[in-house]
Formats: C-alpha cells, structure tokens, sequence
C-alpha cells in the first residue's frame, strides 16, 4: 500500500503536476493561510505571538502561535482525564530550520521521499506556528496511528480546531504522505466543517473562491 501510494504521488510529482510550479507568495499571514506546495511564506516570517509552550503539553522549547497554544491545553487536559497522552513534539519551525531539515531527509532518504514526507523552506505550514505533530504514550510520533490516542484525536481535535492535515487518499491534493500525527489549528467552525464534510484544507480554500 505505501509502495502504491509512493508510486502515485511519484507520478504527479515527475509528470507535469502542479507542485512547487506557479508558486504563490503569501503576504500577510491570517490563521486561516493555506501554506503548501504552491504557496509559500517568506522566508523572514516569523508569527508574532509565538508563545513558549508549557513542558507538561510538548517537548522541551517549543513554540506555537498564542490561540493554538491554548487550544491544544485545552484538548491536551480533556484528553488526559480519558487516560490518554497526547504531547506535541514539533510545533513552530523557523525558515531556516525547515531548509535543514528537508536537505536532512533529501541526503538520508533522496530527493523523490523527501518530497513526499518533507516541506521546502517557505512551504512548511510548521512555520506558520498553527501547525503540531503529536505523540502518544507510546512515545513515538511516527507510530501515533498505532497508539491508543489516536482514534480519539482523530474524531475530537476539530472540538478545539484542529484538523489532521494530511489525510490518508488525499496524497495528490495535499502533495505530501498520509501523516497520522499532523495537525493543524484552524479554529473550532472550520475545523467542525472540514472534519464532518471529510475534505481537506486545499478543498475547503478552493470551495471559498468559488
Ligand atoms: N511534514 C510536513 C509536510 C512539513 O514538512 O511541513
Ligand atoms: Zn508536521
């Protein structure tokens, strides 16, 4: 099935698809910016109410914008009285972290994964500081699908605005591999909405130009 889903999104991405073509600059940032392969961020964007988060919600110095900060205590603790742990491990990204850490997966995994599981600098929606990748308590945010949070996060994260970015089959409209531990605030009516129509953000932006 990955092998499958590699080979798809290989082909899009190696025969006159969209991506990273015809890219678009975003000039001042709202939470609802759609940051992706055609749309990308400054590369001296930084959000201006990037808090610290609190150790007992994430690892060690992380930073998230001050509404999705809060909001993510907020379904952190509710999801902690049903016994489950659910932290984040990655949150605000800088330009030039971003860049390290694309060219660290285009040396480790070459340029054709890297692609798939790895935004350029400029195009992480990471540096946006609305963006998360969680862990479970099985202390490993690539085997999140696998942990006993998941299923939870999965049908309650838009109660608190947050909606899982890079859903399974939806590889060729978001341009990146199934990411079970990706979410991204978006506000509790937007999420409520892309959550009960199963769509993702490029759809739902695409629907609101129409
Ligand atoms: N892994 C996601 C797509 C990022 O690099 O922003
Ligand atoms: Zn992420």
């Amino acid at each position: 099935m990955k092998r499958y889903i590699f080979i798809i999104i290989y082909i899009l991405c190696t025969t006159g698809c969209h991506f990273y073509k015809e890219i678009n600059v975003i000039d001042n940032p709202n939470d609802l910016v759609l940051v992706n392969k055609n749309n990308r961020l400054k590369s001296n964007y930084i959000p201006n109410d990037l808090v610290k988060l609190d150790i007992n919600y994430s690892n060690k110095d992380k930073y998230l914008k001050k509404n999705a900060a809060y909001s993510f205590y907020k379904l952190s603790k509710d999801a902690k009285k049903l016994g489950f742990r659910i932290i984040i491990v990655s949150g605000y990204r800088s330009y030039e972290y971003q860049d390290k850490l694309f060219s660290y997966y285009v040396l480790e995994k070459g340029l054709d994964y890297a692609l798939m599981c790895s935004a350029k600098p400029g195009h992480s929606e990471h540096q946006t500081g609305l963006a998360i990748d969680v862990e479970g308590s099985n202390y490993d945010y690539n085997l999140f699908e696998k942990s006993k949070e998941f299923n939870w996060m999965k049908n309650n994260a838009h109660k608190y605005g947050f909606i899982l970015r890079y859903p399974k089959g939806k590889e060729y409209i978001t341009g990146f591999k199934y990411e079970p531990w990706h979410y991204r605030y978006v506000g509790n009516e937007v999420a409520k909405y892309i959550y009960e129509h199963k769509i993702t953000f490029e759809e739902y932006k695409f629907g609101k130009k129409k």
